[in-house]
């Protein structure tokens, strides 16, 4: 997986936790305690799996918390300063969700060791505002996609009601 997701945990873990516990995240994949990731780097999947698997143990707290915690954070900071680009036009959650897929389409043309999610959506009314959007990719992340959707209803202060229907499907209710 790209470097850039495990620069936001780095970020994010110093920020939060402390530079002694994400020194341990690092240690628990056998990485120097200085280990730099680079955003284009493509990290073996196995480290990055291990890494925020580790990282639930050293922290001691929730998977689903930290997938919440990375998601608020990959939304409201990380993402805004490094792909501010991409947050132009931007009006509310219906429309970052609505381009998600279109995002990590480019990711995935950009850079061809990258396997980025993909998104499907299908609307369930006619006024727009109960969504469904099957989620995919190997990786199997679902509770990282639905902490990534709470970051988006967070980053413009909108109650998203999120209902996870199976490990690809959830439902996402727009105010
Ligand atoms: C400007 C905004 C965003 C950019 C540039 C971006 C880019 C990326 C990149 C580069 C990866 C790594 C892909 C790989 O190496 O294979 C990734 C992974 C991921 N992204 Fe995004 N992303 C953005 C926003 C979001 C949002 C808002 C969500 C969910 C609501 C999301 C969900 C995910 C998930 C769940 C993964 C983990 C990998 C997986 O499930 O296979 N992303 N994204």
């Amino acid at each position: 997986m790209k470097g850039t997701i495990h620069k936001c945990l780095h970020e994010l873990i110093v920020k939060k936790y402390g530079k002694s516990k994400w020194e341990a995240c690092l240690n628990s994949v056998n990485l120097a305690t200085n280990h730099r990731f680079m955003p284009f780097e493509d990290v073996p999947e196995a480290t990055s799996l291990n890494l925020v698997s580790n990282a639930v143990n050293i922290l001691e707290i929730p998977a689903q918390q930290l997938f919440d915690e990375i998601g608020e954070y990959w939304c409201c900071v990380y993402a805004p300063k490094m792909y501010s680009f991409w947050y132009i036009g931007l009006k509310n959650s219906k429309d970052y969700i609505l381009k998600l897929d279109r995002i990590h389409e480019m990711v995935g043309k950009h850079f061809n060791q990258a396997k980025p999610p993909r998104f499907e959506y299908q609307w369930m009314d006619e006024n727009e505002k109960t969504l469904q959007v099957t989620y995919h990719s190997n990786r199997n992340l679902i509770g990282l996609f639905i902490g990534c959707v709470k970051g988006v209803g967070k980053y413009f202060n909108e109650e998203l009601k999120i209902e996870k229907y199976s490990e690809s499907k959830v439902m996402i209710h727009f105010p």
